[in-house]
Parts: structure tokens; C-alpha cells; sequence
């Protein structure tokens, strides 16, 4: 099962300025128990602004075109490869390698925390990068929906939708 993990403001935001622009602790703590003693993909820039690298308790593998090493990760040049590998790994980030994954049709399963406010972020994703999955609410909170996403679009037939 190849899943996603990603948090998202109201407008589809991912990231501002390099980094997150909130603080939201329960989606912290909800990453790190779906996420613990698993392999995690990551975008070589999303490593690199980790404060704390590599991520504990996790095995982590970084996809990057220009850096054949980075300590303390594995490092692919490609998601294919890396999810040939691993399979049962999580895609945690960032904008460019989620984008790419949904895009490409790499993902079955999403958990997705969408907030209810927006946070001005220069990085957001779109509405149509989730089209592909049926909806579950598995946890409503004061401040955001904990969405569960499964694939309902077989791979391949956007087109002849
Ligand atoms: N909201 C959330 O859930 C969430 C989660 C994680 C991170 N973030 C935020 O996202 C931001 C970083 O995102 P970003 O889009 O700037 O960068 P990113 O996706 O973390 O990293 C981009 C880099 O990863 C490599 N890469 C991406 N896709 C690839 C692919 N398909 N194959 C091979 N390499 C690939 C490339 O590295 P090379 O240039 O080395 O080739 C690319 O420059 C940060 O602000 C972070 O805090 C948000």
C-alpha cells in the first residue's frame, strides 16, 4: 500500500517561506505514531529543514537528483524506485514530491489533516491533486478534520474520465 501523510490549511497550503506557518501539535503527535519504525520519503529539502536529521525511530530516504549522500538517510533518484523497494513506506513531504506523487498516481491511501484556517502559504497544493480518493472524517477537532483518503480512481484512466 503506498500512502501519503501531508497537513494542509484551508487553502490547500503546505509550507511558507521554507518552512510550516503553524504550530498544530495533535498532527504532530497523529505523524509520529502512524509513522513510527516505518520507512518515510522525503524531499531532499524537506530532510535538510528538518530540525532534528535524520527523523527518529524511523528509517529515512530521501529523494534527490543532485546529492548522491546525505548522512543519516537513504537516498533515491527516483520515488518509482524507492516505493519498489520499500512499499509499505509513507510520502511525507514536501510540495514538489507530493505534488509529483499524486500527479504521477504513485499514492492508494492519504492521511490528510486539512485545517480550518488559512496560514498565507506560499506552497499550496490543489483541489484536484485529491479528485482521485474517496473521503473518510475519521477525527473532526476544533481546528481541523482528520481525513482519511483510498484511492477510488484506478491508476491511468484520468483521461478517459
Ligand atoms: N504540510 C506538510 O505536511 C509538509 C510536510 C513536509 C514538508 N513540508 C514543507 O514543505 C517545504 C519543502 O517542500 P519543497 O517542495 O520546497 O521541497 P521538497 O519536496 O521537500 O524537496 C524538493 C527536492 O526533492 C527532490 N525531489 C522532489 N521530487 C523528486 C522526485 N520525484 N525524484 C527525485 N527527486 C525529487 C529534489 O531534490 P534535488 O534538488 O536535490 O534533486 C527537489 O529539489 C518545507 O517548507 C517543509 O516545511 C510540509
Amino acid at each position: 500500500m503506498r500512502r501519503l501523510i501531508a497537513i494542509v490549511d484551508q487553502e490547500n497550503g503546505v509550507a511558507k517561506g521554507g518552512g510550516i506557518p503553524w504550530s498544530f501539535p495533535e498532527d504532530l503527535a497523529f505523524f509520529r505514531q502512524k509513522t513510527r519504525g516505518a520507512t518515510v520519503f522525503m524531499g531532499r529539502k524537506t530532510f535538510l529543514g528538518l530540525p532534528v536529521r535524520p527523523l527518529p525511530d524511523k528509517h529515512n530516504v530521501v529523494l534527490s537528483r543532485t546529492h548522491s549522500t546525505l548522512p543519516g538517510a537513504e537516498v533515491f533518484t527516483s520515488l518509482e524506485k524507492a516505493l519498489e523497494q520499500y512499499s509499505d513506506g509513507w510520502i511525507m513531504g514536501g510540495a514538489q514530491l507530493y505534488a509529483y506523487a499524486l500527479e504521477q498516481e504513485l499514492v492508494d491511501m492519504v492521511y490528510l489533516t486539512r485545517m480550518r484556517q488559512a496560514y498565507g502559504a506560499d506552497v499550496c497544493l490543489k483541489d484536484a491533486h485529491w479528485k482521485a480518493f474517496s473521503w473518510y472524517k475519521l477525527r473532526e477537532t476544533e481546528g481541523a478534520d482528520f481525513l482519511l483518503g483510498l484511492r477510488s480512481v484506478p491508476p491511468n484512466t484520468r483521461e478517459s474520465l
